[in-house]
């Protein structure tokens, strides 16, 4: 019998036991790490769990030290209650809504180093987000103990830095990268596009529509060229204002600048629209 926890706040020895009732059992259990306002992004996290792993673990938690800007961090969306109707309808096994204060008892002093990983990119514009995101992601692997974790690959860097994670600290876990799931018009699925007004939900569109016809001049044009263009391509929209376009190598995320350079390459690319930041990023080859 598989129980569902849907306590807020829910005590971390409570899940332990529940998931070790279900470990000695020998089914396996898959972990969905979320901030909430879940969207169709989430669920295909969700699906791609519930279709592996016998026990399905959703945790909510809006992390408060990976938001290196307060309004951010104030302002992002939260729903807890279509959250758990959408987590309900799905039929997961276990709902993890942790407090502040049971994942930080203590502050997490804790450094990584990532190398160049956390360097360029997100790791440039958020300065100290991606140890806070370390931090909390141990925390919650380390309380779950799944076998294998769902991220999504619209946030490319964090899931190369989680795999960097997992692999200094020995977790034995398998993080499984899930791709991108779009709007009908192309936008990347996300929790902050519902913050962005009318119009500018409609600008937002250009990011992803900008990236694919970046992918069908690649073969044009040269990498700086390129990424002249995207950059001049989505800020000749009033709304919007790149804030970086990069080529890199997917494992170890260096700029790539040449396409002769025999790695795999992937663009990733930050905007600003108003007070709202997104992210999105298309595989190039
Ligand atoms: O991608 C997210 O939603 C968050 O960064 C994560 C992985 C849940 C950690 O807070």
């Amino acid at each position: 019998m598989l129980h569902n926890v849907e306590k807020n706040p829910c005590k971390i020895e409570e899940i332990r036991k529940i998931l070790k009732s279900i470990r000695d059992k020998d089914k396996t259990v898959g972990l969905v790490p979320t901030m909430g306002a879940l969207h169709g992004g989430h669920l295909s996290l969700i699906d791609a769990c519930l279709a592996t792993n016998d026990v399905t673990v959703v945790s909510i938690f809006v992390n408060p030290t990976q938001f290196n800007d307060k309004t951010d961090f104030e302002k992002y969306p939260r729903d807890i209650k279509n959250d758990l109707k959408l987590i309900r309808e799905k039929k997961c096994n276990i709902t993890f809504i942790p407090s502040e204060t049971e994942i930080y008892p203590e502050r997490d002093t804790r450094q990584f180093d990532f190398g160049l990983l956390d360097k360029y990119m997100e790791g440039k514009f958020r300065p100290g987000h991606f140890r806070s995101v370390a931090q909390v992601v141990s925390r919650l692997l380390s309380i779950i103990l799944p076998d294998n974790a769902y991220f999504g690959e619209k946030d490319f860097q964090q899931l190369v830095i989680v795999n960097s994670l997992v692999r200094q600290l020995n977790l034995p876990v398998n993080i499984i990268a899930c791709p991108i799931i779009r709007e009908p018009d192309g936008l990347a699925m996300s929790s902050r596009n519902q913050l962005l007004t009318a119009a500018q939900r409609k600008s937002a569109a250009r990011i992803s529509s900008t990236l694919l016809k970046a992918k069908e001049l690649s073969d044009k044009m040269e990498i700086t060229e390129l990424k002249e263009y995207v950059n001049n391509e989505i800020n000749l929209d009033p709304n919007l204002k790149t804030e970086y376009f990069e080529i890199v190598e997917e494992t170890g995320l260096n700029p790539v600048n040449s396409w002769s350079e025999n790695v795999s390459k992937r663009g990733c690319i930050a905007v600003r629209i108003g007070s709202i930041r997104l992210i999105d990023n298309i595989k190039f080859s």
